[in-house]
This record gives structure tokens, C-alpha cells and sequence, in this order.
């Protein structure tokens, strides 16, 4: 639960006069220990003032969901359906009224959905059986990635299958495709450190995913890339932050089904268009 601004504001007055007055009294009685309790406090305040700036800005969607239109129905094809996110953006989807495809390449997972989705499988590397599945599609949504522990040979996985689908979908004549990346590739991220965090832990799934973004951005379709930082498994709260080319200030984690109600949102107002975007909690 974050605390609204004006409550923060109070805190900070009434928690700074508290402190202040306790200097005060402690100078009169120990001057030495007062002018380095003096010097904490300064850095306390400092530091509480930075957090009221960054709470204070808001998010360039904070707000968006409000303005969610509703029943625009869409056939959206979804890959990378029986992964995490994936399977949240078939669920949320059938809630919206929308025709949902997935194209995978082994079923199992997707019984639930059993009678109320079109399930293909395949070979996601393929560009003509991607070719074929997207004809009359209106919308591309992705939660492809490589399975975790990251076997060798899928450490070209991300570009490949960008490649194939951004041929794909040209040759398909679909346009919009909103697909899920990674926060480590923010590099002005210092809180949480994800860029340097990614090139310690995982520079192969770094690389990876940069390669992937970059034949989205050249692919002349209407991308949106999503990057999220690390994923859980808590249920759609739909307060999530969005921030266009920043990862939202103090953004550690986010639901699955939080990213797969922003992909949503983006496919249903067409926004955020040829953009990349941080989500957080
Ligand atoms: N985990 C995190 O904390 C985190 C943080 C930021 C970003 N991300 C990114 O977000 C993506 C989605 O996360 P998630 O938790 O939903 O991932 P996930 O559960 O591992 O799902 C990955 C999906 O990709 C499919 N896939 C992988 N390799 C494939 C291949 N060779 N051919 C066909 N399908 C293939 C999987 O299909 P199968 O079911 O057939 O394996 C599955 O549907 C991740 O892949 C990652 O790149 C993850």
C-alpha cells in the first residue's frame, strides 16, 4: 500500500520538528554527539525529500486504466500462451469479449482454456507457420521467452523469433504485435540496478532480448515492448506503474497478470505505439 502525497508530506513535517527539537534539546547537554545527530538527521531529510519528489511525478499511465475502453472486441493471436503472462493475457482476454489464437508448441497447458480458444500447434521459429496462424489477426500479444534455466541453445532464442515474426506479420499484412522483454535493459535504472543487475546475472538473456528489440524497432510494424522487472505470481491488481522509456522509480517486481492487463490495455487504446515501456508494481 503506497501512502498518497499530501500523508507523506505530513509525516515528513512532523517526523523532521520532532527530530529538530530533539537536536536541540541534546546541544544543550552533549554539543559533539548533537552535531553528528545533526549530520544524520540532514541526511535522512535529504533522502526523504528525494523519495517525495519521485512519489510526487507521476507515471506517464498511472491513470490510463481509468480511461479503458471496453468491448472492443479483437481476434488477438497470443504467443508464448502457456507460459506465465502468457496464459494471463488468454484469461483477461476472454473476459474482454476478445477472439483469442494461441500458437504453440505443445498444448498441455492450455487445457483450462478447453472450447473457448483456438489452439494451434507449431514451431514459433517457423515464418511461414506464423505466417499462416496471424492471417486475419488484429493484434500480436507475446510472453515468448526461453524457459528458465537458459539452455545454450537457446541463447539466440529471442532474436530468432522476433526475426521470424516480424517477417511473418509483414508478409500477414497484421501490424500490431505488444511484446514482453526485460527491465534489465534500462541503463538509467539506478534504483532498482537493473541494467548492472543484468550484466552480472544474465549478459546471454541481456544480449538476447537487446537483439529482439532491435528487429521490432526496425521491423516497420507497430511495436510496443513491454519490459517488466522481476515477475510474480500474485493475482491482477490493476495498479501497476507504466512509464514510456523508464522503468517507474522503486520498480522491484509486478504480477504476471499485471503485465498481461498492460499488454491489454495497449492492444485495446492503441497506445504507447513503436514505444518501450517500463511496468512496475
Ligand atoms: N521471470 C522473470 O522474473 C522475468 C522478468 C522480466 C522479464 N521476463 C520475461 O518475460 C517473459 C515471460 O515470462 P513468463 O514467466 O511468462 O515466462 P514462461 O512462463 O517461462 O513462458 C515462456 C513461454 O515461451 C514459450 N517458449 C519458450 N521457448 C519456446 C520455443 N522454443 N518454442 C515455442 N515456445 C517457447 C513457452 O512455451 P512452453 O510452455 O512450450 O515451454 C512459454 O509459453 C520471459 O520469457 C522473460 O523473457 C521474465
Amino acid at each position: 500500500m503506497v501512502a498518497s502525497f499530501p500523508a507523506t508530506v505530513a509525516l515528513a513535517v512532523s517526523c523532521g520538528t520532532a527530530i529538530a527539537l530533539g537536536v536541540v534539546l541534546l546541544m544543550t547537554v552533549k554539543p559533539d554527539l548533537a552535531e553528528s545527530v545533526a549530520m544524520v538527521v540532514v541526511a535522512v531529510t535529504a533522502g526523504l525529500l528525494h523519495g517525495i519528489g519521485y512519489a510526487k511525478r507521476p507515471s506517464r499511465h498511472t491513470t490510463l486504466g481509468r480511461h479503458r475502453k471496453t468491448g472492443g472486441f479483437m481476434k488477438i493471436l497470443v504467443l508464448g500462451a502457456t507460459g506465465g503472462v502468457g496464459q494471463e493475457i488468454v484469461r483477461q482476454g476472454l473476459e474482454h469479449g476478445h477472439e483469442i489464437k494461441a500458437f504453440v508448441r505443445a498444448r498441455g497447458r492450455l487445457e483450462a482454456f478447453d472450447g473457448r480458444i483456438t489452439v494451434v500447434e507449431g514451431d514459433l521459429l517457423n515464418g511461414s507457420q506464423l505466417e499462416r496462424v496471424i492471417v486475419g489477426q488484429d493484434v500480436v500479444a507475446s510472453g515468448f521467452g526461453p524457459r528458465v534455466p537458459v539452455s545454450k541453445s537457446d541463447s539466440h532464442l529471442l532474436q530468432r523469433f522476433a526475426s521470424a515474426l516480424t517477417s511473418a506479420m509483414l508478409y500477414a499484412g497484421v501490424k500490431r504485435v505488444i511484446a514482453v522483454s526485460v527491465a534489465f535493459l534500462f541503463k538509467d535504472s539506478i534504483i532498482p540496478p537493473a541494467y548492472l543487475a543484468g550484466r552480472l546475472f544474465f549478459p546471454d538473456l541481456v544480449a538476447d532480448a537487446s537483439e529482439m528489440e532491435h528487429v521490432f524497432a526496425n521491423s516497420g510494424l507497430d511495436w510496443t515492448i513491454v519490459r517488466p522487472p522481476r515477475l510474480t505470481g500474485k493475482p491482477r491488481k490493476g495498479a501497476y506503474r507504466a512509464r514510456e522509456d523508464h522503468l517507474p522509480r522503486f520498480g522491484f517486481t509486478i504480477s504476471r497478470a499485471d503485465v498481461a492487463d498492460f499488454m491489454l490495455l495497449c492492444a485495446e487504446n492503441h497506445v504507447s505505439s513503436r514505444k518501450i515501456v517500463g511496468v512496475s508494481n
